[in-house]
């Protein structure tokens, strides 16, 4: 058995019942089976001479017939329901009825082709297809009905695609005529394998900013030896299309090369605070992004770069180095998205398993007890510390590997919560999955 989606349409008699009776055909053909049927949509003729408007629908079956076997029937069905040939192309029809997709097979012969050539510019097409199957994807695109159905909107709308640039001389080019044009640029420096939280980011800059860039680089500097460099998450294309689906205007996604000469050895270096905590365990991971970023802010010479707060001992080493070096970057720090039970978002959580996965909110939790008890009037850290220990003893796998309050400036470690409020910063691993969350207490959380 395969599964095919046909399209239908009608705009001649009683459109309605038309549809119905090639329906009714189908289903009594012998070899279908009609799964679900699209709710019938009202839609303007696109092509052909000046008619009436067609009802469209479309239509997911199961079937043992071969797509030529399926095509002569869905003819028969054209026919019953009072189609008459009119030798008018793309004229006003009683039925018309397309085979679009036919499993995941690619069929061109002189009777047929499928995928269907046009359907992925037709809406009146896509809009029901993505009622039925908005996931299914089209086995020549590799998109899914409902990617292509939002790429349609936005060629119709006239938006245009992120400029992929992946060349340094491209990127000095880019940004030259953003100074000549005094625009101002918002970077979103990331890893690419884009998610809510980065999407968050790039509306904040649209919002603030003329030109958006957002880079994609998995930078091997700030991984150590045995880390998950070579095996971190990838999404390019899906990354375009995300990117260009909330405004970003450039997308620079640069090979290994293009960031890094055989010989390079200079690092960024933010002294001290590169060793605490997170540093601690992963002794090279800092020099690494304040290199990189270093090099993206001389690149792109954005006035705000954006950042998540679920990085935030990250986001305190950007500041002071921004400060000590005068590099005259404006850093927006927002706040952490989160799935629905707590979890932050991160590339990383693709690495759970589904029992990692169920335990993985445990952090949120033992970050929600911290914020309960300061809020009841808690100063103590030991006693805030003890309160998230026991909350995080519950998850069996999780195996942390630090929990400290400590000043939201300096990351020193503190015994009591004073009046500048402190940062709860949290690290541990769930199998192999490092992930790490963070809350402020008696501060603002970052801003919006
Ligand atoms: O937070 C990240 O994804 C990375 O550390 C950054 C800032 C993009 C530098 O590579």
């Amino acid at each position: 058995m395969v599964t095919a989606y046909i399209g239908l349409g009608s705009n001649l008699g009683d459109r309605e019942r038309n549809l119905k009776c090639a329906l009714d055909h189908l289903a009594q053909a012998g070899g279908i089976e009609i799964v679900t049927v699209s709710s019938f949509r009202e839609t303007v003729p696109v092509g052909g001479p000046s008619q009436p408007p067609y009802l469209n629908a479309a239509a997911e079956l199961r079937t043992e017939l071969s797509a030529e076997e399926l095509l002569t029937v869905m003819q028969d069905a054209e026919r019953i329901a009072g189609r008459r040939p009119t030798g008018v192309r793309w004229g006003p029809r009683e039925a018309d009825l397309d085979l679009i997709l036919y499993g995941d097979a690619t069929i061109d012969t002189e009777r047929l082709v499928v995928p269907h050539p046009r359907f992925r510019d037709r809406a009146f097409v896509l809009e029901p297809l993505a009622d039925l199957a908005p996931e299914l994807e089209d086995p020549v695109s590799g998109r899914t009905i409902h990617e292509l159905l939002l790429e349609l909107m936005r060629r119709r709308s006239g938006k245009r695609n992120a400029r992929l640039i992946e060349t340094v001389p491209e990127l000095r080019e880019y940004v030259d005529m953003t100074v000549r044009n005094r625009f101002t640029v918002g970077l979103i420096p990331t890893m690419g394998c884009l998610h809510e939280g980065h999407l968050s980011l790039i509306r904040a800059a649209r919002k603030t900013c003329d030109k958006v860039l957002v880079s994609l680089f998995v930078n091997p500097t700030q991984f150590g030896p045995g880390e998950d460099l070579e095996r971190y998450p990838m999404q390019q294309e899906k990354d375009l299309r995300m990117a260009t689906e909330v405004g970003v205007d450039v997308v620079f996604a640069p090979p290994a090369g293009e960031m890094y000469a055989e010989d390079h050895c200079t690092f960024v270096t933010v002294m001290g605070l590169d060793s605490l905590h997170c540093g601690a365990a992963r002794p090279t991971h800092f020099r690494g992004v304040t290199t990189i970023l270093t090099k993206l802010f001389n690149l792109t010479r954005p006035r705000v770069a954006f950042f998540g707060q679920k990085d935030y001992q990250q986001t305190v080493l950007i500041r002071k180095m921004v400060d000590d070096l005068d590099q005259g970057v404006r850093i927006a720090v927002l706040p952490t998205v989160r799935e629905a039970d707590g979890l932050a978002l991160s590339s990383r959580n693709l690495y759970l398993d589904a029992g990692e996965r169920d335990q993985a909110p445990v952090l949120y939790r033992a970050l929600t007890i911290a914020e309960e008890r300061f809020e009841a009037g808690e100063r103590s850290c030991a006693m805030l510390i003890d309160a998230m220990g026991e909350v995080l003893s519950k998850a069996p796998d999780f195996e942390p590997e630090y929990l400290v309050i400590v000043h939201p400036d300096t990351l020193a470690p503190m015994t009591t919560v004073a009046e500048e409020g402190a940062a709860v910063l949290l690290a541990g691993r769930l199998g192999k999955t490092r992930l790490i969350d963070n809350t402020l207490l008696g501060v603002t959380q970052c801003e919006d």
